[in-house]
């Protein structure tokens, strides 16, 4: 209905009931019909200005009472469009319960990240500084890249049915089938489909057939590491690995080097720490001795390069495994390896808030 020109004020009266009969008969059920009625009636060129625009065409006697009568009209228009847009605020456009964003949120039990995949990306993450990238390998694994490529021979103890899981023993016609007994075994996956230069970590786990206990167990998870490029030194183990257990655990943790022997590795050493839960006055897990050891490393033996066709006159490397367990252990005082398999809520929501 377009307004147009009162001729009377019995007609104005006229007019505004009609309005008013109007808009108590509008239905507005989408947000674009509510907007539809506002522009109408209460837009700056709706319908309620044009008859407040009136008032300067009603006589000065008549003008308190049709001020009134014209402000109730208003009042009419704007409670429709205030009830219009409350009857859709309960639902949304496809008539559905509508989400009340100002209404404080029910509370989320949020989970809690195992303290061996936070060790995890902790290390991850120092090492991927470096320069390290990830690689990973499948932990059924066949003979050749666990122990064969790694230089162990055929009749090292490691390959013993004491320690390793079989899921195929070896035939005639085929290799044996196991669980990885070390992430060692990545390297062998890595150097066979990458050329130096060479810089990756390989996080997961392993399997050895051992009764478990406090101190032992039959899966457990190691983080290797391998470099190999021109002119790899051992002093570039020392210090890659000297850094890494300084952004571990801190500025003031000591480092000490033993020799050691791997077969995959020439020369090898095992490295120990300062013991983080005694800081070194002795306890009963670094066996009070002050240190503890964390890892294993050594320079690529030449047989390991060659393997994979690396040419051991122009390249060197370095190598590393390091349990995840024995670092968690260390950083968050773990004294039952059988603790990170239980799935106790009370261990594990006390890394709530690492
Ligand atoms: N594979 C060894 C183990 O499971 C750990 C290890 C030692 C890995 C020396 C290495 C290494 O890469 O160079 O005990």
């Amino acid at each position: 209905m377009v307004f147009t020109y009162i001729r009377n004020m019995e007609e104005l009266l006229q007019q505004i009931e009609a309005i008013k009969a109007e808009i108590a008969a509008t239905v507005a059920n989408t947000p674009d019909a509510v907007e539809q009625y506002r522009i109408k009636y209460l837009g700056t060129k709706g319908l309620v200005k044009q008859i407040m625009g009136e008032m300067k065409n009603v006589p000065n006697e008549q003008k308190k009472e049709f001020g009134q009568i014209l402000n109730a009209f208003k009042i009419v228009a704007e409670e429709k469009m205030i009830q219009l847009q409350e009857a859709l605020g309960e639902s949304d456009e496809q008539g559905g319960a509508k989400f009340d964003f100002t209404l404080p949120g029910d509370p989320v039990a949020v989970g809690t990240r195992h303290p061996l995949n936070l060790v995890r990306n902790q290390m991850v993450s120092i090492f991927k500084r470096l320069g390290f990238a990830v690689a990973e390998g499948p932990e059924v694994e066949d003979d050749w890249h666990n122990f064969g490529a790694m230089n162990l021979p055929e009749d090292h103890p490691a390959r013993d049915m004491q320690d390793t899981f079989y899921v195929q023993a070896a035939s005639e016609n085929n290799a044996a089938w196991l669980l990885r007994t070390h992430t060692s075994s990545v390297q062998a996956r890595v150097m066979e489909t990458q050329k130096p230069p060479i810089r990756v970590i390989c996080p997961g786990r392993v399997y050895r057939n051992e009764t478990i206990s406090a101190r032992a167990h039959c899966f457990f998870h190691q983080v290797e590491g391998l470099y190999i490029d021109e002119n790899v030194s051992f002093a570039d183990l020392k210090q890659t690995l000297y850094f890494f257990v300084q952004e571990m655990f801190g500025k003031d943790v000591k480092v000490r080097f033993r020799p050691s022997y791997f077969p995959f590795t020439e020369p090898s050493a095992e490295m120990d720490i300062s013991c983080q839960i005694c800081a070194g006055n002795g306890c009963n897990i670094c066996k009070h001795t002050g240190w503890v050891e964390i890892l294993g490393s050594g320079m690529v033996h030449p047989k390991v390069l060659e393997n994979f066709g690396i040419d051991p006159e122009k390249y060197t490397g370095f190598a590393f495994g390091m349990g995840v367990e024995r670092i968690a252990q260390l950083k968050y005082q773990v004294n039952d390896l059988r603790l990170y398999s239980q799935n106790d809520l009370r261990f594990l929501e006390q890394f709530k808030s690492v």
